[in-house]
């Protein structure tokens, strides 16, 4: 594997004129430190609240401006960063978040990693960042992933939620791309993000992304943004924001944390990918789901206007969102133009079973025919 790493290319072309850089893959390994003394034994596994408690070890790796390289799995730690570390100033940032569950033997069970990858080139190339090798990325994470495989959560609902980070680290003050970067990934056992149906305020007057914009990059910007209209939608007692088109408030977008898909009483709606919204892994695999079912599942601008409608005359029959961390979270209630659309989502049939079917096959219960499962099976890693 490793000698295919050394011919790998990647693209990296912010400030450098378009030069086509080899990746190599110094050291030729991931070197791995193993934590101590795990903190593990602090933990209570029936009550792990999302994003809040870290697992004993992380990945990092450092792009020197033409190569990724310093391959290493340590302990979880503080690192410290420069106050120009340009990250933070100018918010050359991007994120993934994924899943790795248990099978019932026992086996870690990451959900689409090679999908992650892309994406996160994707948001990569569209930040002016370097992309990752997409092996070495699927490497990283499935010895991360077993050395933290006692951190994986059993319990229904529950996984071992990853999240890789890629921020610029050159130290310096003026508008530019940094030539330097980090990639880090750390696990997270975590309960459900929602644990009930969740309120959504239709957004009518800020915008999470326009035409040509970053809207499809999973760019931390793009949260730091949704913050304050969120807090407004909170404060009127929402838990979240359906975001808008920025050109008429009229097509639906998606939502702070998730996808959203409309099910009528013939067919499912969703937004189609128009560069301005998140190019869901959840989506994806749902509207495959539905699609083995035989639904039809129409991808395209959905007005709220037509959604209005059909809450009105009875054929919008279920509403949820869909993500990583939320996996499908039912809508209870939406706001609207001064009014609220209520719905009753205990009797709701459909996202129930999708739920039931995607953390079925996540967890290796239900036969993964669309091969979204990547089982990790290594031998016992060389331990520095
Ligand atoms: C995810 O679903 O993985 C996300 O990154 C969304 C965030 C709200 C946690």
């Amino acid at each position: 594997m490793f000698e295919k790493l050394l011919s790998s290319k990647i693209r990296y072309s912010c400030g450098k004129s378009l030069t086509l850089f080899k990746t190599k893959f110094m050291g030729n390994r991931i070197s791995i430190h193993k934590i101590r003394q795990s903190r593990i034994a602090e933990v209570d596994f029936n009550n792990i609240p999302f994003g809040k408690i870290f697992a004993d070890h992380m990945f990092v790796a450092d792009f020197d401006g033409q190569q990724w390289k310093n391959f290493e799995i340590r302990p979880l730690e503080r690192i410290p960063f420069h106050p120009a570390n340009m990250a933070w100033h100018y918010g050359q940032a991007i994120f993934e978040g994924m899943k790795a569950t248990l099978s019932e033997d026992g086996t870690p069970l990451l959900f689409r990693p090679e999908d992650h990858a892309q994406r996160l080139n994707a948001s990569a190339r569209r930040m002016c960042m370097p992309e990752f090798p997409e092996d070495v990325f699927v490497e990283a994470l499935s010895q991360l992933v077993q050395l933290d495989k006692a951190w994986i959560p059993t319990m229904d609902d529950s996984s071992l939620y990853i999240r890789p980070l890629m921020i610029a680290t050159d130290e310096h003050v003026g508008v530019r791309s940094s030539e330097t970067f980090k990639l880090m990934v750390m696990n997270l056992p975590s309960g459900p993000y929602y644990s009930k149906p969740v309120s959504l305020l239709v957004e009518e007057r800020y915008v999470r992304a326009v035409d040509g914009g970053v809207g499809e990059a999973k760019a931390a910007g793009n949260y730091g943004a949704s913050l304050y209209p969120t807090k407004l939608a909170k404060d009127k007692g929402y838990d979240q924001v359906m975001w808008m088109d920025a050109h008429e408030f009229k097509y639906v977008q998606e939502v702070g944390t998730m996808n959203i898909f409309f099910v009528l009483k013939d067919k499912v709606l969703t937004p189609n990918l128009s560069g301005t919204i998140l190019r869901g892994i959840t989506r994806e695999s749902i509207i495959t789901l539905l699609k083995d079912k035989g639904i039809s599942v129409e991808e395209r601008p959905v007005s709220m206007e037509e959604i209005h409608e059909a809450f009105q005359n009875g054929t919008l029959v279920e509403v949820f969102g869909a993500g990583t961390a939320a996996v499908i979270a039912n809508v209870n209630r939406i706001g609207y133009k001064g009014t609220d659309l209520h719905f009753s989502s205990e009797k709701w049939t459909l996202s129930r079973q999708l739920k039931s079917e995607i953390n079925g096959i996540r967890k290796g219960r239900i036969p993964d025919i669309h091969g979204w499962i990547h089982p990790v099976v290594l031998e016992e890693a060389a331990v520095i």
